[in-house]
Parts: C-alpha cells; structure tokens; sequence
C-alpha cells in the first residue's frame, strides 16, 4: 500500500517537472521568436512625447506589446529586468511561487532593475506585464512601490493566456492611485492558451482594434 502511494506521489511529481520543462521550452521558443519581431526605434528626442511606456516581460509577449505601444505613441521604452524570473525552469518555478507570496509585503517585493525611474516629465504611464495566477507579476508591483506617478494618468496593460482576476486589478488601481496617480485605465490582450495562441501579428493587430479604436 504505502508502495503504490510513493508511486503515485513520483508519478505525480514526474507529471509536474514534465509540464513544467514543456512550457520552459515554448516561453524560450517564443522569446526568441519575439526579440526579433517589431524592432523599437527611439522617438526623435526633440519632439518630446507625454506618454513614457514602463514594462517588465519574461518571455517577450509584453515586451512585443509594449513595443507597439510605444512606437504608436512615439515615446521612450522602459524595460524592467527582474532576475529571479529569467527564462528556464528556476525562473518559472520561481513566478509560480511568488506570483502572490510577493505582494504581501512591499518589503518581500523582488529585485528590479531599473528601481527607480524619474517619470515627471511624463502627464500618461503606460505600466505593462504578463498576467501571473490571475494578477500583474510581481515586478510591476514593485516598480509602483519603488515610484510616484503624482497627477498621472496610468494605464495598466497586460499580456495573459486566460483569465486576469478584477481583484487583483483593483488591488494594484489601489497601489497606483495611492502613489499619487490622478486616474486609472487598464487593457488587456487575451492570447489564448498554450496550443492554440494569437501569433504576434495577431495580438498585435488586436491591440490595435482594442486598445486604439477611435472612441477611446
Ligand atoms: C508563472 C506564470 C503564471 C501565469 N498565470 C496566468 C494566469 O493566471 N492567467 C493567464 O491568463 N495567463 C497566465 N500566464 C500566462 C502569461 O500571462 C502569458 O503567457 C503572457 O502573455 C506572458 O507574457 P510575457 O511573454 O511578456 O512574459 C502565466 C504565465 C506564467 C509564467
């Protein structure tokens, strides 16, 4: 009996570590494939744009998103880097176990790099990041902790596979509100899951359509 339960508990560890090493391989497959798709040119510096976009992304959907973005809007690209969450499987493994345990506290917050950004030259923020368990990765919350968006506009935007929790964008409309923004927007692409995902050009154009149409 307890042979047949160590069994099933190896089996199911064995399941795991497998799930795990297939998404590590699609995230590095996409990464790469992204890093080249859309390459960002700095708006000319003299025409000084309102709108800065801020993003952290692991592997690469964010960042072709915020890209995008910042291209349409001609403004300066901010990238956030967080080590801990680097691509492979510690990096993954490190995002699932932290994905809440790290916005309990804004000490526990992790390591960015940039921490600090002075954005006040800018009247809209756009802050972006993939969408982990349901809320921002962690990283986004501790680039608001670590800065002021005082008489901001601020506009939350995410990359995710299926669901994002409204909770958890209340909770950081809360954060960004409390750091001095005057107002709060959030968009959102819906990429599908794993199998079935909107190529690049198609999220992209649906950006477009979603995030850009006219009335807005
Ligand atoms: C640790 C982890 C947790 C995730 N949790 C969710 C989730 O709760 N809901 C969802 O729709 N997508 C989830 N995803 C998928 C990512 O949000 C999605 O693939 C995103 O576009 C990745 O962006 P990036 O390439 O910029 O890192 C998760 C991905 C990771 C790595």
């Amino acid at each position: 009996m307890i042979k047949a339960i160590l069994g099933l508990i190896g089996l199911a560890f064995a399941a795991i570590l497998l799930v795990l090493f297939a998404v590590s391989r699609i995230e590095n497959r996409q990464a790469r494939l992204l890093e080249k798709t859309i390459p960002y040119s700095s708006p000319n510096p003299e025409s000084a744009s309102a709108t800065a976009v801020v993003y952290f992304s692991r592997s690469g959907n964010t960042a072709l998103a915020a890209r995008h973005v910042a291209q349409r809007l001609g403004s300066p690209l901010i990238a956030i880097e967080a080590p801990d969450y680097e691509l492979g499987l510690s990096g993954l493994t490190n995002a699932l176990k932290d994905a809440h345990a790290l916005k309990a506290t804004a000490e526990s917050l992790p390591d960015i790099e940039p921490s600090n950004v002075d954005l006040t030259a800018f009247s809209t923020v756009w802050l972006g990041s993939p969408v982990w368990l349901y809320s921002p990765a962690p990283p986004l919350w501790a680039f608001v902790e670590n800065n002021r968006f005082d008489g901001q506009h601020v506009v939350l935007f995410n990359t995710f596979n299926s669901h994002v929790g409204d909770d958890h964008v209340a909770a950081f409309k809360a954060k960004v509100m409390a750091r001095g923004a005057k107002s709060f927007e959030h968009r959102g692409v819906l990429r599908g899951r794993m199998t079935q995902q909107l190529t690049p050009e198609q999220m992209l154009e649906k950006i477009d359509a979603e995030w850009f149409r006219k009335d807005q």
